[in-house]
Parts: C-alpha cells; sequence; structure tokens
C-alpha cells in the first residue's frame, strides 16, 4: 500500500511543543531522507486565510485555500508564494487559528492528498498529530512523542526568549493545553497514539537522546 511501496515512512506525532519538529529534522537528516512538517500545512492556511481576509468559519473557502497553497519547503525555511514565512508561521494567534481549521472536515481532505504528496524515495519522516493514524496508517515505524504540559511550556519559553520574544510561562501553559484539548477531543482525526505506535516520553531526554531513541527503532526494524 500506499506507505510501504514507494518508500518508507517514520511517523511522528504528539501534542504542541513536544519536540517534534526538531527531532523530526534530525532523524530525517540522518537517514539522509525528506521531512513532511504537516503542522506548517494548517498554520499556513491560517496565515494566508488571515491575510486574505477570508471568513476563518466558512469551511469551503478555506478548503480551496488548502487546495491552492503554493508553497515550498527547503534549507530548513517554508516558502509561500517565493516569500520565506517561517517566521510568521511560528506566531502563537496563528498556531491557535490553525488549530481551530484544523478542526475542519474539508480543510483536512484538502490537506490529505498534498501530504501524502511528500512520499519520495529513500523514505520520510511525517511530523504531526495523525499521521500514524490516518495519512501513513501502514507507517512501518510509529512514534507518539509525549512530554509532560510544564516541560513543553518551558521548552517553548526559552526558544522564545531566546529569538528575543517576550513571552509569559503561564500564558504559554495555558495555550498549550487549551491546544492539546481542542486536538484530542475533536472529533475528527484527533490526536491519539495510533495502536502499533511507540509512545515515547522526553520529558527527561535530550533532543539527541530522543532522536537516537527514533533511530535504534527504525534500525531494529531493519534486522
Ligand atoms: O504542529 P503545529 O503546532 O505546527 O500544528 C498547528 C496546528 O495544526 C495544531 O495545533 C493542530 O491543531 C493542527 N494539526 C493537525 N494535524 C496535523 C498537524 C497539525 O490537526 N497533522
Amino acid at each position: 500500500m500506499l506507505s510501504s511501496s514507494i518508500a518508507p515512512v517514520i511517523t511522528i506525532d504528539g501534542p504542541t511543543a513536544s519536540g517534534k519538529g526538531t527531532v523530526s529534522s534530525l532523524v530525517a537528516e540522518q537517514l539522509g531522507w525528506t521531512v513532511l512538517d504537516s503542522g506548517a500545512l494548517y498554520r499556513l492556511t491560517a496565515l494566508v486565510a488571515v491575510r486574505a481576509e477570508v471568513d476563518t468559519t466558512n469551511q469551503q473557502a478555506l478548503a480551496a485555500l488548502a487546495r491552492q497553497l503554493n508553497v515550498c519547503f527547503k534549507q530548513g525555511a517554508c516558502w509561500l508564494d517565493g516569500e520565506n514565512v517561517t517566521e510568521a508561521l511560528r506566531a502563537e494567534r496563528v498556531g491557535v487559528l490553525a488549530s481551530q481549521i484544523a478542526t475542519y472536515e474539508p480543510v483536512r481532505t484538502a490537506l490529505l492528498a498534498r501530504q501524502r504528496d511528500f512520499l519520495q524515495a529513500p523514505g520520510l519522516v511525517a511530523d504531526g498529530r495523525d499521521m500514524g493514524t490516518v495519512v501513513f496508517p501502514t507507517a512501518p515505524l510509529k512514534i507518539y512523542l509525549v512530554a509532560d504540559a510544564q516541560s513543553r511550556a518551558q521548552r517553548r519559553y526559552k526558544q522564545l526568549i531566546e529569538k528575543g520574544i517576550s513571552a509569559n510561562l503561564s500564558d504559554l501553559l495555558a495555550d498549550l493545553q487549551a491546544r492539546d484539548l481542542r486536538d484530542t477531543t475533536r472529533a475528527l482525526a484527533p490526536l491519539k497514539a495510533a495502536d502499533d505506535a511507540i509512545t515515547l516520553d522526553s520529558s527527561a531526554l535530550s533532543i539527541e537522546e530522543t532522536v537516537n531513541c527514533v533511530l535504534a527503532h527504525w534500525a531494529a526494524i531493519q534486522n
């Protein structure tokens, strides 16, 4: 089927700020594979909707935007119509809107095929919420990456402060918990571990340890 016939996929799903993005990029780099940041597609749709002043409750209009995104990922950056929007995508309000529009069925359907199009040899590391459950259900390795909310809020706080962006730890924690709640309780493709996923708790692990753990699981499958 899809994931095994074209190229292998490692899916890395988990809640916001669990380190999925960094871990996925480093695992992909080590294996020489492509990486899919599926959350960026939801964030891009949200960003384009705000910029085009599209009604963010109009599900069909948002799905049309999602289908038409002229996006390209290269050199660790995300380009929309030739503009580097990497920073713009990280804005908290874009993340919050992305999580809202991710509950709309037409938007998820519009992005499904686009996500599968990222699959190419020699392999793909797919980072998101429903990579193992919906987008690549036959992936040979599925990781469900978790970390306690306090650790995740602290990581995000540190990232923002390092970038010179002011932040408030308790606001970040509250936002992250609200997003977790919305992602896990939505009717469509809720955030959850696939039945055959390996749950990895990174609360007390460094990025390097987490990456090595994923690579060890991948190596174990090969033997
Ligand atoms: O991972 P990131 O925080 O960039 O994702 C933004 C939002 O997009 C998430 O809060 C989630 O609601 C949504 N999303 C999703 N399915 C995915 C990836 C992201 O619903 N596969």
